[in-house]
């Protein structure tokens, strides 16, 4: 093992806790990941202790406030790789990212004829936002699809990607593949004809993502609650440029700078985009998380989780009418599969009465779904905290759930 994975648990007190008299096996940490004490800990004392609103008080408690928030865009600035602070916007979570730059970006930049590209692979949040801003300005949505292993068709970029790409958006780490796809080619041919990438780093930032400056990257959206963070914070990364050139996406408190009838200026970036009272509390958890996965150490956590993708990976394979889909050459530790014969929620539904928590379902990527012919699949996603033992426990249980469903 490459670290004391047991020590680690120790960290995280919901998995002492027992689910239908069974040890909680959390195998959903794609969906969101548990929390460490540190964060619980950090959120629940700066409640008790330093709860005031930010950038808008002379008094001590907003000061020290204001002080923490900041400094929390400077560790996330740090963690993800960007050059300048004001590049990194604090929002409620990926998906709020994602539609602001769908909005503000796309008022600016997205005419009739123009075009979008996003891939066959992408969450929902990194779909419908697009399909709503092209439909609002006339532009056509175009799809870069993926093999049956699940590996995008890079060799299709030359048919898609125009002179009238305004756009492409695409994943870090596909939530249902767990595909880690290579994203330089994509990168290279929309900046070839001056179109921005929008990058969703919900899973990828967990594993391995970021370095937003070095890989180029136009935008970048994640959430806080699957990198070990409170729900309810996440981050925009903007290129300081394309961001100072948007118009504000929300208007409120704390993204002006003066406001009359007549005529209304707009803050500095990044305040510019984050009107009304920003999740202060969760940008602070957001930072602890940070550091502790620091801590511990990114690389560290990836050989481990990569140890139990294989595993898994392995031993679910060799369970008859078992199809795992998404078999990419580089993965995050996700693994999505259908039984023959079965339902993935009844699987999912006998796992839970062994207190094994997967995903069922469409996984909000109804495009992969289609791909592959199904209406679902189940989906088992690993963190750090999980264990080979786990691992085994959940292939036990996927073979009782067959012998009782079939
Ligand atoms: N986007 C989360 C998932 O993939 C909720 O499960």
């Amino acid at each position: 093992m490459a670290y004391d994975v047991e020590s680690i648990r120790g960290d995280f007190p919901i998995l002492e806790r027992k689910v239908n008299n069974r040890p909680l096996v959390y195998f959903d940490s794609g969906a969101t990941a548990q929390k460490p004490e540190v964060v619980i800990n950090t959120t629940a004392r700066l409640m008790r202790e330093c709860n005031a609103n930010i950038h808008r008080g002379v008094h001590h408690l907003s000061g020290a406030m204001t002080a923490m928030y900041e400094e929390a865009r400077e560790t996330v600035r740090r963690f993800i790789g960007a050059e300048h602070k004001e590049e990194v916007v604090f929002t409620a979570g990926a998906t709020a990212s994602i539609n602001l730059v769908a909005y503000a970006w796309s008022a600016r930049n997205l005419r009739e004829g123009d075009n979008i590209v996003v891939s066959e692979m992408e969450h929902h949040s990194n779909i419908v936002p697009w399909q709503l801003a092209a439909e609002r300005y006339g532009a056509e949505l175009r799809v870069l699809p993926f093999d049956d292993r699940g590996e995008l068709r890079v060799d299709m970029l030359g048919s898609l990607i125009d002179n009238r790409t305004r756009l492409v958006a695409v994943t870090e780490a596909s939530n249902t593949l767990g595909t880690v796809p290579n994203l330089e080619p994509i990168i290279a041919a929309s900046h070839a004809v001056g179109a921005k990438v929008m990058v969703d780093g919900c899973q990828g930032i967990v594993h391995g993502g970021g370095k937003v400056k070095e890989r180029d990257y136009d935008f970048y959206a994640f959430s806080g609650h699957k990198l070990y963070a409170p729900t309810g914070i996440g981050v925009l990364y903007g290129k300081r440029e394309l961001l100072e050139a948007m118009p504000p996406f929300m208007g409120g408190g704390d993204m002006v700078d003066k406001v009359t009838f007549a005529k209304t200026t707009y803050a500095p970036l990044p305040l510019k985009f984050e009107a009304g009272t920003s999740n202060f509390i969760g940008a602070v958890g957001l930072a602890e998380a940070i550091k502790y996965v620091e801590g511990i150490g990114m690389e560290s956590i990836e050989q481990h989780e990569m140890i139990l993708l294989d595993a898994m990976t392995e031993r679910l394979s060799r369970i008859e009418g078992l199809r795992i889909y998404g078999t990419a050459k580089r993965k995050c530790p996700i693994v999505s599969f259908t039984i023959d014969g079965t339902h993935p929620y009844d699987v999912g539904m006998i796992l839970d009465k062994l207190g094994i928590a997967i995903r069922t379902g469409h996984h909000c990527a109804e495009p992969v779904m289609t791909h592959f012919g199904v209406t679902g699949m189940c989906r088992a996603s690993i963190g750090m905290y999980n264990t080979l033992a786990e691992v085994e426990a959940l292939a036990a249980g996927v073979e009782r759930a067959v012998m009782m469903l079939k």
